[in-house]
């Protein structure tokens, strides 16, 4: 008998019993295997995959979070970590599995994505429209504290009684419900600093998390009112890693991208920021500097 073609085989939920199986495909395909966020992904959203015929781990892999309409807004479910194992590729797998998850598991539903320069023609074919870019930083960050004249935004550590304001001004600027995402920021990242008002009354004009990704910290989310918060809110959290940073900058934020670089990080990539069924992200970009995972938004 014939064995199915690839892309007849079952497409099936993932867990975070798969969480080993998604890691081996990111390594698998030249990625790191990033397992704790892979871990928040799967446990937050739902994973899709399609198992290898061989018999050696998954074939394909992507995962969808999906956040909740807002008053004026209509919700909106971000699609990420899209991966097909190198003996796999140019088979039709990614295809099959996007068209799935778009078409079938999603149909209707506002999406995005962040995508790489191999993933975008696929996505345009889906109809996915490119409404942005963000550029990736890497880089060992030079303190510089002395000189930065950013000492009257007042950041400091998160506390639990913060959360209620954290989740009211990520709404307010994410432009959907991430609720689930969010209060889990907490125990998934090494540092989550707000940043105040200078006036006392305690409103949060930002904030801002470092979690752990290989030997990176990555800074994500970042929402801040103006520069100068957001500067601060990355300065703060670079004086508590000695590990490299990465954080992936909505392109439009050129002060923000100016001084990271001053500070010793480079570009490492751009990726396209995509769109489907909506003409552009919701919410307020003007205060989102960058997602909390391009994996995630
Ligand atoms: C992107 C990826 C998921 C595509 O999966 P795939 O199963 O190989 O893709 P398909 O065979 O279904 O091809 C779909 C289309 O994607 C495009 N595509 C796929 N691989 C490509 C490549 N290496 N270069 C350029 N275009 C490519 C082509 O348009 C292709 O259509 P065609 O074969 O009719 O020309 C896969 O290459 C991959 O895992 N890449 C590494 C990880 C990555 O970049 N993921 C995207 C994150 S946004």
């Amino acid at each position: 008998m014939t064995p199915p073609h690839i892309t007849d085989l079952p497409i099936r939920a993932l867990t975070v019993d798969d969480l080993h199986r998604c890691a081996d495909l990111s390594e698998d395909r030249g990625w790191l295997r990033e397992d704790h966020k892979w871990g928040l992904l799967l446990a937050a959203g739902n994973g899709y995959g399609v198992d290898a015929p061989d018999g050696r781990g998954l074939a394909a892999a992507c995962v969808v979070t999906r956040y909740g309409g807002i008053p004026a807004g209509s919700g909106l479910a971000a699609i990420g970590m899209v991966l097909v194992a190198d003996r796999y590729a140019r088979q039709g797998l990614g295809r099959a599995l996007m068209t799935h998850v778009c078409n079938d598991a999603l149909k209707g539903v506002p999406l995005t994505l962040h995508a790489t320069p191999h993933g975008r023609p696929l996505y345009e074919e889906l109809g996915f429209k490119t409404t942005g870019r963000a550029e990736m930083l890497v880089g060992s960050f030079r303190k510089e504290a002395a000189s930065d004249p950013h000492g009257a935004v007042r950041v400091r550590r998160a506390v639990a009684e913060d959360l209620p304001r954290i989740l009211h001004l990520d709404a307010e600027v994410f432009g959907a419900d991430r609720t689930h995402m969010v209060t889990r920021l907490p125990a998934f990242s090494d540092q989550l600093m707000v940043a105040e008002d200078s006036s006392g009354d305690g409103t949060l004009t930002g904030y801002a998390a470092a979690w752990p990704n290989m030997h990176t910290h990555v800074i994500g989310p970042l929402i801040a009112r103006d520069t100068a918060t957001a500067t601060a809110l990355v300065t703060a959290l670079a004086g508590g890693t000695d590990r490299p940073l990465r954080t992936d900058v909505d392109v439009r934020h050129e002060e923000l991208l100016a001084w990271l670089k001053e500070r010793g990080l480079e570009s490492v990539a751009f990726n396209a920021v995509m769109t489907r069924d909506i003409p552009d992200l919701p919410g307020d970009w003007t205060r989102r500097w960058a997602p909390l995972t391009v994996a995630a938004g």
